[in-house]
């Protein structure tokens, strides 16, 4: 199945406990996953197996999309990139220009889907109010993060 054929639907807090359990399950933390500060989408296959997550914190013009994952079993099958995409048009539409993401892994997927290297205290500065960033701070983990960067195509370009 390619990833088009997803059903993409937001979160809700009743999520949490799925969402937690999926990104253990690709080595990420929920500590900071907060459904009531950032927007999370769940992605199910045709037959409504859980494949996917992607979460987004706005502030301003930014958006820090974070807590990506897919299900290690449903890899490979752009699945990745779908969600990213969905990410991106939800980014717009809130007005967003830029996009963030930290992930120290992944690299040649960030890549593949438009990001550059970006500065980790300009992320966090941009978005010092999203709870990842706030996590991150507390713990110290911000300065063992890499930042990534893309920006938001405008509407009318989306889908080109
Ligand atoms: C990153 C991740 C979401 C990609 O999901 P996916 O559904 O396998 O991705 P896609 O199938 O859309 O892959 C798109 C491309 O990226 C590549 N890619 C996927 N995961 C990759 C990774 N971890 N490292 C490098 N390249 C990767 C694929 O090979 C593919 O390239 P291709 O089209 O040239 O073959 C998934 O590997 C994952 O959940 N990783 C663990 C969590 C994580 O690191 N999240 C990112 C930080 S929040």
């Amino acid at each position: 199945m390619s990833g088009h054929d997803l059903d993409v639907r937001e979160g809700t807090p009743a999520d949490l406990p799925l969402i937690a359990e999926l990104l253990g399950a690709s080595g990420l933390s929920a500590a900071s996953v907060r459904l009531d500060a950032g927007r999370y989408w769940l992605a199910r296959d045709q037959g409504m197996s859980l494949v996917g997550v992607v979460g987004l914190e706005v502030q301003g013009t930014a958006a820090l999309l974070r807590s990506l994952a897919v299900d290690p079993r449903f890899r490979g099958r752009g699945h990745g990139v779908s969600l990213v995409r969905h990410a991106m048009k939800m980014a717009g539409e809130s007005g967003c220009t830029d996009v963030y993401a930290y992930s120290t892994g992944a690299t040649e997927f960030f890549v593949r889907c438009g990001f550059v290297p970006a500065s980790v205290a300009e992320a966090a500065g941009r978005l010092s109010s999203a709870p990842q960033v706030m996590h991150y701070r507390s713990t110290g983990e911000l300065n063992q993060e890499k930042a990534w960067r893309t920006t938001v195509r405008s509407a009318g370009r989306e889908g080109q």
